[in-house]
């Protein structure tokens, strides 16, 4: 059987509501605020233009036009700074902790910096609190990118709430898949009216494109399901994205979607509780094998694990690794090939010594595991004894 990298359990009965219910978007945003404890949720078509409508706010209300961002994350972050006319300002990520830590990000703070922009990269948590106490007073937005970690926790509250505005995705390969979609969490009174208006303009999709979005959904939740993707691979292969983004479309959140996003939120604490029970058999049988470096969790973090990374040694010793898994049927992914800098030629002309070392190190040795809630026990035991047999 062949166990896809990523995967949301859709069920018959979440397509029957979402086909059939009478529920309104109001329904799934009232719900995340419940969940998150926050005052305010907006529903977008996908992470990206909710990180975009999010920057537009910011910039409303100030001159200055930098914002801090990872140096190693999804490189599409930087499609909305520019969109919204400001410029990505990159900060070293940690190889322990695999993202950047607090003082990192306020190293890359400045006179001209509108925000700060933390990741909670493959559902691992970030570092907040020291990093909100720092800017306290400072001027300084924070958006927290929570795209890929809902679900996991810090101190006992929920990432994608603990900043100034938080962001989560809804597609394909996130914690809550339905297929495409973005939300946007806040608290900031100050702040949602500007936010509302900014999603407000966004255009909802024709009757094509919806009819569209409902049948990639249905197929999804077939293609996701190892009998699905066993049979359905090469149709599988076709529907990833290959290349690099260069723009991000701006559209509404369909009905049809919040319904679905509706009845998954239902079920969100038992796929979370999979996902960390399954990082942590990661975690656990990793620990006693040389040559595999795991990534360090906040002490106060519950991480509900996107994927679970791993660093291997090398280049050469990573493509071993990730060829033995891959033979066991485990999708284990690479994820970005290259760390920012080195995708964007005007952040890094490449002369010099590497500006992020620590961020391309990471590209280059990093594996992803899959731990989603569809990926049985034995199929990490059998890519445990893959990873153990090729670092002997
Ligand atoms: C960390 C991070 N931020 C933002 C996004 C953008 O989300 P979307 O694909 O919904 O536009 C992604 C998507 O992969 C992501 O991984």
């Amino acid at each position: 059987m062949k166990i896809p990298s990523a995967g949301t359990p859709v069920s018959l009965l979440d397509l029957r509501k979402a086909f059939l219910s009478l529920k309104g978007p109001e329904d799934l945003q009232n719900a995340l605020c419940h969940r998150h404890g926050v005052t305010w949720c907006g529903l977008t078509g996908s992470g990206t233009s909710a990180i975009y409508a999010v920057l537009r706010t910011f910039k409303r209300r100030s001159d200055r036009t930098e914002v801090v961002l990872p140096a190693y994350t999804a490189p599409s972050l930087i499609l909305p700074i520019r969109k919204a006319g400001l410029t990505p300002v990159l900060s070293e990520v940690s190889p322990k902790t695999l993202n950047s830590d607090a003082t990192e990000l306020l190293d890359r703070v400045g006179p001209n910096t509108l925000a700060v922009v933390p990741v909670h990269m493959f559902g691992l948590p970030t570092d907040l609190p020291v990093l909100i106490r720092c800017l306290n007073d400072r001027e300084v937005f924070t958006l927290e990118d929570a795209a890929s970690a809902m679900g996991t926790q810090l101190a006992s509250r929920e990432v994608g709430a603990i900043c100034d505005v938080g962001v989560f995705s809804f597609n394909r390969g996130k914690n809550l898949s339905t297929y495409t979609g973005g939300a946007i969490l806040s608290s900031r009174e100050d702040l949602v009216t500007d936010l509302e208006a900014a999603i407000g303009e966004y255009p909802t999709p024709d009757f094509v494109l919806r009819l569209k979005i409902r049948a990639f959904a249905v197929a999804l939740s077939l293609i996701v399901r190892p009998l699905g993707y066993t049979l359905l691979h090469p149709i599988a292969e076709r529907l990833k994205y290959k290349e690099l983004h260069t723009d991000f479309h701006i559209q509404a959140y369909t009905p049809f979607q919040a319904r679905l996003g509706l009845s998954l939120l239902n079920k969100l604490e038992r796929f979370s509780q999979k996902r960390l029970a399954n990082g942590r058999f990661l975690q656990d049988a990793f620990s006693n094998i040389d040559g595999i470096r795991l990534p360090q969790v906040l002490e106060t973090g519950a991480p509900a694990y996107n994927q679970f990374p791993v660093l291997l040694p090398d280049e050469q010793t990573r493509s071993a690794v990730h060829r033995a898994i891959l033979e066991t049927g485990l999708e284990a992914t690479r994820l970005y090939p290259d760390p920012v800098h080195r995708i964007y030629p005007d952040i890094w002309n490449g002369q010099g010594p590497d500006p992020y070392p620590n961020a391309t190190t990471v590209s280059q040795r990093l594996l992803l595991i899959p731990t989603h809630p569809l990926v049985p026990r034995s199929a990490l035991e059998r890519a445990v004894d893959a990873v153990e047999r090729t670092l002997k």
